[in-house]
């Protein structure tokens, strides 16, 4: 299979200039080589770039290790996290569906009471659960209480000992997690010093519970090493990583103000939602950015898709198309009229396609710029690719714009509100 990823683009509004691209290419040359080659200034967080830092083929495997015990006797696991410490396992597990693991259950996501509560309820209906715990600091308000409330009720079922068994945490070396995993005899797992929360699907933080899961993290690593390797090798014209970053800067420079990412997998949503937070948690500062939204379709096209249409032209669209056939339903003859005859006969593979291809070239004519990243297949292999893709085209483009990608200063507003009304000392 051509594991190639590409990115196209049509501009019929003629938004772009001829030769536009290219030339911001080249003048932003300097901005590729500093970050493929280690920018000093970012030092303490790109411990992600290299992959092999945090995901080389050992981590990989005593993970893998690690994974098998929990899946040899899990029926449940779930995973305790929040923003960048739960995204990228979620956005691998729901669109690849492993099919002979545990059950994944996700945990400190939320303060819902409803959602703890039911959670609760359906941990009830299995046998043997494990936890794990994944929290940078371990300072965030969510995986901290949910982590209490699922680490107690695994003591009351399986007694202190038996339950230590059961829970693993991934922090910082020297965190508070980590002390109480000394304390109590958890299993203790590392999320890198130099790697933040949403660069994080590089190491134990998004791998171990993929693996769990049964997802093969060998592949996703592989995919991960071949887009670095291309993405260091491409020159600057050419470079994937830094022409869609150039692209997204042109656009918001033009006037857009978002960019949606629409695809035809529902599979997808959750990786949609890992792209969104990628994307808004970096470079939404300094009054500036793309604010990156989602349209699942066909389900959002009978929704957003009319706005987008006809309403304020104010965005730009990438869409995803998927190139491996991995599944196939025929539509079945039938005799009671119900008028769809003209679709016998057809997969329902091919009319999802027709949807895509429609879709693309509806909003296209209307002027709506549309970039089109063709991907291989929904599997490990292309997920690699795709996280390492976005978090390098990510931390460029925030170069681009001139903000710290690596920070978040903005989501400490609502924490200060919260902790007064909480009386958090
Ligand atoms: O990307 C980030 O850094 C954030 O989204 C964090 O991952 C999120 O806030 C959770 O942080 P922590 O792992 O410290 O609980």
């Amino acid at each position: 299979m051509d594991q190639t990823i590409t990115l196209s683009f049509v501009d019929k509004g003629g938004v772009l200039n001829p030769g536009e691209l290219e030339e911001r290419c080249r003048q932003a040359e300097p901005v590729l080589r500093r970050a493929v080659e280690g920018d000093p200034q970012y030092r303490d967080f790109t411990g992600w770039r290299t992959v092999d830092e945090h995901a080389g083929p050992d981590r990989v495997a005593f993970l893998q290790k690690e994974a098998d015990r929990v899946r040899k006797d899990a029926d449940a696991f779930v995973v305790i996290g929040i923003g960048g410490s739960n995204q990228s396992s979620r956005a691998a597990i729901k669109a690849l569906r492993p099919k002979d693991g545990p059950a994944i259950l996700w945990a400190g996501n939320t303060i819902s009471a409803c959602e703890m509560a039911r959670t609760l309820e359906e941990l009830d209906e299995y046998k043997s659960v494990y936890i794990d715990c994944i929290a940078k600091n371990f300072e965030t308000l969510e995986p901290g209480i949910a982590f209490r409330v699922l680490r107690q009720y695994l003591e009351k079922r399986y007694g202190e000992a038996e339950a230590a068994k059961r829970i693993f945490a991934t922090g910082t070396p020297g965190s508070t997690l980590h002390q109480l995993c000394k304390d109590h005899g958890y299993t203790f797992l590392t999320f890198p010093e130099r790697v933040g929360g949403r660069f994080s699907v590089l190491s134990d933080v998004g791998l171990f519970p993929m693996a769990v899961a049964g997802v093969d993290i060998a592949a996703v690593t592989a995919g991960m090493r071949q887009m670095r390797d291309r993405i260091f090798a491409e020159k600057a014209e050419e470079n994937i990583a830094l022409r869609y970053a150039v692209l997204r800067k042109l656009f918001l420079e033009k006037g857009y103000a978002l960019e949606m990412l629409s695809f035809f997998e529902p599979r997808l949503d959750y990786f949609a939602k890992w792209w969104v937070q990628t994307f808004a948690e970096s470079e939404g500062k300094e009054d500036t950015a793309l604010y990156p939204i989602v349209s699942s379709n066909s389900e959002d096209l009978h929704a957003v898709g009319q706005y987008v249409q006809q309403g304020r032209p104010i965005l730009f669209e990438t869409f995803l198309e998927i190139r491996a056939r991995d599944a196939s339903v025929i539509l079945p003859p039938e005799t009671k009229k119900d008028y769809f005859d003209y679709l016998t006969g057809k997969d329902f593979w091919d009319i999802n396609e027709a949807a895509r291809k429609g879709t693309f070239s509806a909003h296209s004519h209307r002027g709506i710029p549309c970039l089109c990243f063709s991907i291989p297949a929904i599997d490990a292999h292309t997920l690699g690719q795709l996280y390492y893709y976005f978090i390098f085209s990510c931390y460029l483009s925030c170069e681009l714009l001139g903000v710290n990608p690596f920070d978040q200063p903005g989501v400490e507003a609502y924490k200060h509100q919260m902790f007064a009304l909480l009386g958090k000392p």
